[in-house]
C-alpha cells in the first residue's frame, strides 16, 4: 500500500504587517499547523487536518478570518470560505456568512452533505442550521484592531496593503497520498457589503488535485480572481515546474498583468512546499518529518 510523507502548510494572510504584530502572527501559524499536524501524524486525513489549522486561526482574532474578520464599509463583518478535497476534486463553499464561527466547518458541509459547490445567504443559513454548526453575534466578531483598520481606510479609501490583516489557510498531504486545501476569510477592509472575493471561488482561493498538488491563497481578491491563482500555480507545475518556480512565476505574472499583489502556500503531490508573496510580509509555517519552520519576512 501507498505510504505518503505527510506534510502540512499553513499561512496567515499577505500583507503589510506592522513590527508590533509579528511575534503574535507567528505565534499564531506555528500553533494552527501543530492542530493539523496532530492529525496527520496520527493517520488522519488531509482534509481534517486543513480544517483544524484553519479553526485555529479563525478563533485568532490576529487574523482576518472568524473572530478578526475584517469590515464592510458597514463595519459589518462577511466571511467567505473554501475548502477541497484533492482526491474526487469535490469542493465546498460559502460567501457573505454573517454570524458562522467556523466558516470552513459550513463549507465542509456543502462539500460533503450537499451536491453543491457554492452557497450564499439564506440557503447558507438554513444549511447551518440543518448541520447546527455554532453561531457567533457580530459583537464577538469585531475586533478593537478590524474597527481601527476600518477608520484608518476610511481617510482615503485605497485598497492597499496597509489597512488590514488577510486571510488565512492550509494545504495538506496525507499518509494515504490525499491532498486538501481550506481557505478562510473576512476579506478586505472596505469592501462594500455583499463584495465576495477570491477565496471561495474555486482554483482562485485555493484549489486541490491529488494529480499535480495544492495552493491556498491570500491578497487582493480581485487580483487574485483575474489569474485564478492557484490554478495558475499548478498549471505551470503541470508543465514541469517544480512547486517553488511555479509559485514564483504565478505571484510575477499577477503583479504585472494586473498589478496586484498577494502571497501564497503551496505543496505538490510528493510534499514539497512552495510558497512566496509579494506584499511586505506573510506569514507562513510548515511541519514535514515532525520539523516545523515558520517565516515572515522575504
Ligand atoms: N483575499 C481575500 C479577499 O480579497 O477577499
Amino acid at each position: 500500500m501507498y505510504m505518503a510523507k505527510p506534510v502540512i502548510v499553513v499561512h496567515g494572510g499577505a500583507w503589510g504587517i506592522p513590527d508590533e504584530q509579528v511575534d503574535e502572527n507567528i505565534k499564531g501559524v506555528e500553533k494552527a499547523v501543530r492542530e493539523g499536524w496532530k492529525i496527520l501524524k496520527t493517520g488522519g486525513s488531509a482534509l481534517d487536518a486543513v480544517v483544524a489549522a484553519v479553526n485555529s486561526m479563525e478563533d485568532n482574532p490576529i487574523f482576518d478570518a472568524g473572530i478578526g474578520s475584517v469590515l464592510t464599509t458597514d463595519g459589518t463583518v462577511e466571511m467567505d470560505a473554501l475548502i477541497m478535497d484533492g482526491n474526487t476534486l469535490n469542493a465546498g463553499a460559502v460567501a457573505g456568512l454573517r454570524d458562522v464561527r467556523y466558516p470552513i466547518k459550513l463549507a465542509r458541509h456543502v462539500m460533503e452533505d450537499t451536491p453543491h459547490v457554492l452557497m450564499i445567504g439564506d440557503g447558507a443559513n438554513r444549511l447551518a442550521d440543518e448541520f447546527k454548526v455554532e453561531r457567533i453575534t457580530q459583537d464577538e466578531l469585531v475586533t478593537e484592531d478590524a474597527r481601527k483598520g476600518l477608520k484608518e481606510w476610511l481617510k482615503d479609501q485605497k485598497f492597499g496593503e496597509t489597512f488590514g490583516h488577510e486571510t488565512v489557510g492550509a494545504v495538506a498531504l496525507d499518509a494515504d497520498g490525499n491532498i486538501a486545501t481550506a481557505t478562510s476569510t473576512g476579506g478586505v477592509t472596505g469592501k462594500r457589503v455583499g463584495r465576495v472575493g477570491d477565496v471561495p471561488i474555486i482554483g482562485s482561493g485555493g484549489y486541490a488535485d491529488n494529480r499535480v498538488g495544492a495552493v491556498s491563497t491570500t491578497g487582493h481578491g480581485e487580483s487574485i480572481l483575474k489569474v485564478n491563482l492557484s490554478k495558475l500555480v499548478l498549471n505551470y507545475m503541470e508543465t514541469g515546474m517544480s512547486v517553488q518556480i511555479a509559485t514564483e512565476k504565478a505571484l510575477g505574472y499577477m503583479a504585472v498583468r494586473v498589478n496586484g499583489n498577494g502571497g501564497l502556500i503551496a505543496i505538490d503531490k510528493d510534499g514539497n512546499i512552495g510558497h512566496g508573496f509579494t506584499t511586505k510580509r506573510m506569514v507562513w509555517a510548515s511541519i514535514k518529518d515532525d520539523d516545523l519552520e515558520s517565516g515572515i519576512n522575504a
